[in-house]
């Protein structure tokens, strides 16, 4: 984390986002941003013609800039502003979440 260029490598990414036009991309937040992987998987995929909307855990600190940085890595897609999801929320709270951004 602290080098902002390292990316490591995902063992075995299988994902096809081929089908998919909304794609939900989760992550805990690690010193204040995603996890270096993250921006491994989003430099690997095309995210064109897709809506993207980023979402975290974390101990407490906001998903901050994260999710327009993983925008940036990705260069493609259309963003969705994020959410940080509390570890204890309810299906309800995700669906309703879920409704508000439709
Ligand atoms: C290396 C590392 C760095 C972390 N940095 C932060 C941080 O900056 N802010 C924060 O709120 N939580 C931080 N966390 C906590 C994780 O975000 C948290 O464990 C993760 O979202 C899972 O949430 P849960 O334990 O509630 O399931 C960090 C965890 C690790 C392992």
């Amino acid at each position: 984390m602290d080098d902002p260029d390292s990316r490591p490598a995902i063992a075995d990414d299988t994902v096809v986002l081929d089908s998919y036009t909304t794609v939900y991309l989760g992550y805990p937040i690690w010193w204040g941003d995603a996890q270096r992987i993250m921006s491994t998987f989003v430099e690997g995929h095309d995210f064109e013609g897709k809506t993207v909307i980023p979402f975290c855990t974390s101990g407490g600190s906001p998903i901050g800039r994260s999710g327009d940085n993983l925008a940036a890595q990705a260069g493609s897609g259309n963003w969705l502003r994020g959410e940080r999801l509390d570890a204890g929320i309810s299906e309800d709270e995700i669906q309703s979440w879920i409704d508000k951004l439709n």
